[in-house]
C-alpha cells in the first residue's frame, strides 16, 4: 500500500512540474525578445459585410434572416445597414399593395413570363381576406384532415374524392374530416362566373374553404400559408393532415392504419412523401417549373411532390410558426421543404407514395392499390372505381 501511494505522488508531482514548464513557455511565447507583449490584431474584422445575392428571392431571405437574427438586431443600423436593404424595408410595410420597386430590383424583369411579374409584385402579401369558411368543422377533433387543394370548376372532382376516399365521418374506427381548398376564379381570367353553384356546393357540403386571392399555380404558396394558418385557428386539434391535389387517389384505409402503427416520437416529427432530393430549378424557360436565375439561386432542399403528403399536426403548428420567416417561393411544394429545412427536418420517403404513378399494367388491378397510399392521376371514374374494389369485402389478395 505504500508503495503504491509513493508512486502516486510522484506521478502527481511529475505532473505539475510538467503543467508548470508549460505554463512559463505559453506565457513567454506571447512576449517580443524585449518582453513586451506581442498583441495579435486581426487585420480584418471577423464579420464580413454581407454581400447581396444577386437573384432576388435570396436577396430577400437574406435580410429576413438578418431582421429575425436577435443579436443582429440589437445594433442592427450600425453594423449591418446595407443599401440594398432599404427597398425591402419599404415594401413589406405594406405588403399587399403591389411592389413595382421589383421592377428595377429584378435585373430582367421586363423580359420574364407574366406569371413571375405577377408573382413578384405580390410576393411580400400573406394575407387574403376568407370567403367562404367552415369554422366548426373540426369540432370533433379529426385523427386526420384530408386537405385537398381544388380550383372551383372541379365539381366533378370533388364529388368523386367525397364519394370514394374523402368520405367525412368514421372510418377505421377513427374520425376523418375532408375540406377543399380554393382561391377565387372569378376575379379576372376570363373564367365563367361558377359563384352561385359554388354556393350551392358549399351550403350543401359544408366542406369548402375559400379565400380572395387569383387561384394560379404560382399562387398554391399562398394557398399553403393561408391552409396552415387556418390549421391553427379552426382545427389546431388535427392529429394528422394529409394535403394533396384533386387529381389523386388516396387510400385512406392504408394511411389510417400506417398512423395508428406509428410510435409516438415518431408521430410528432411526422412528414412523409414522395420525397425529392438533389434538385434544383429548372433553367429552360419551357418547362412548367422554370425559375430564372434572377429569381432564385441554389439548391432546393429534400421537398415531397405536391401530389400529396401526410404530416401531424403537431409539425404543422411549428411549419406556421416557421413559414414567416421564408420568404414566398413560386413552387408550393420546394417552399414547404424550405420551411422543413428551417425547422431542421426534412421529409421522408414513402413508397407508397405514387405521384409518378404505377406501372401501367397494374392500374387496373385492385390489389395493386391495397398497400400504397397514393397515385397520381386519376380521373373521378377511377376514384370511384378503385374505392369499390378496396371497400369490398370480398377483395382477397393473396
Ligand atoms: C438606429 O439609428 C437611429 C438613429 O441613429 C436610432 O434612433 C435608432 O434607435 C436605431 N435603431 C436601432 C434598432 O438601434
Ligand atoms: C433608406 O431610405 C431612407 C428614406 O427613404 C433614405 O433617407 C436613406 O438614405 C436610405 N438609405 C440607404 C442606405 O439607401
Ligand atoms: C375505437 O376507438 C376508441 C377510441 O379511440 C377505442 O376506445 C376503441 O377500443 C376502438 N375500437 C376498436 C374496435 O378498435
Ligand atoms: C396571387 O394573388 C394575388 C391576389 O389575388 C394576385 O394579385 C397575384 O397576381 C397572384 N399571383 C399570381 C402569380 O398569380
Ligand atoms: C408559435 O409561435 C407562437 C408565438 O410566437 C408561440 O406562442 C408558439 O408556442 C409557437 N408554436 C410552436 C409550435 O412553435
Amino acid at each position: 500500500m505504500a508503495v503504491l501511494r509513493m508512486r502516486l505522488k510522484l506521478v502527481v508531482t511529475v505532473m505539475m512540474i510538467n503543467l508548470f514548464i508549460f505554463i512559463l513557455i505559453s506565457r513567454n511565447s506571447g512576449r517580443d525578445k524585449s518582453g513586451q507583449l506581442k498583441l495579435k490584431i486581426p487585420s480584418k474584422p471577423f464579420w464580413t459585410k454581407l454581400a447581396p445575392s444577386p437573384a432576388y428571392w435570396n436577396r430577400q431571405q437574406q435580410i429576413l434572416d438578418l431582421q429575425n437574427n436577435p443579436i443582429l438586431t440589437l445594433n442592427f443600423n450600425t453594423t449591418f445597414s446595407p443599401d440594398w436593404f432599404n427597398d425591402t424595408v419599404l415594401s413589406s410595410a405594406n405588403p399587399c399593395q403591389p411592389n413595382v420597386g421589383v421592377m428595377t430590383q429584378v435585373k430582367d424583369y421586363n423580359s420574364l413570363p407574366e406569371r413571375f411579374k405577377d408573382f413578384l409584385l405580390y410576393m411580400h402579401c400573406r394575407s387574403y381576406p376568407i370567403l367562404v369558411d367552415q369554422p366548426d368543422i373540426c369540432k370533433e377533433q379529426p385523427f386526420l384532415l384530408l386537405a385537398v387543394k381544388s380550383l372551383a370548376p372541379h365539381f366533378d372532382r370533388r364529388q368523386a374524392i367525397r364519394q370514394s376516399w374523402g368520405r367525412t365521418g368514421v372510418l377505421a374506427n377513427q374520425t376523418v374530416v375532408t375540406i377543399f381548398l380554393l382561391g377565387d376564379t372569378t376575379a379576372g381570367d376570363h373564367h365563367p362566373d361558377l359563384s352561385e353553384i359554388l354556393d350551392y356546393e358549399s351550403a350543401r357540403h359544408k366542406d369548402i374553404i375559400q379565400w380572395d386571392y387569383r387561384d394560379s399555380f404560382f399562387n398554391l404558396t399562398v394557398k399553403e400559408v393561408l391552409f396552415l394558418e387556418w390549421i391553427q385557428t379552426r382545427c389546431p386539434g388535427a392529429r394528422f393532415i394529409f394535403k394533396g391535389d384533386d387529381d389523386v387517389f388516396v387510400n385512406t384505409y392504408h394511411i389510417l392504419d400506417f398512423l395508428k402503427g406509428l410510435s409516438n416520437p415518431k408521430a410528432k416529427d411526422l412528414f412523409v412523401g414522395d420525397v425529392i432530393t438533389n434538385a434544383g430549378p429548372h433553367r429552360d424557360k419551357k418547362v412548367k417549373y422554370f425559375v430564372p436565375e434572377s429569381l432564385f439561386v441554389g439548391p432546393y432542399p429534400p421537398y415531397a411532390g405536391g401530389g400529396g403528403y401526410l404530416y401531424s399536426g403537431d409539425l404543422a403548428a411549428r411549419l406556421h410558426n416557421v413559414s414567416q420567416h421564408v420568404t414566398l417561393y413560386p413552387i408550393d411544394d420546394v417552399y414547404t421543404g424550405m420551411c422543413l429545412r428551417k425547422l431542421g427536418l426534412a421529409p421522408e420517403k414513402h413508397k407508397g407514395f405514387r405521384t409518378f404513378d404505377i406501372e401501367e399494367k397494374y392500374r387496373s388491378n385492385a390489389c395493386a392499390y391495397k398497400s400504397l397510399m397514393l397515385v397520381h392521376s386519376r380521373t373521378p371514374q377511377e376514384m370511384i372505381q378503385i374505392w369499390d374494389w378496396l371497400s369490398s369485402p370480398s377483395l382477397n389478395c393473396h
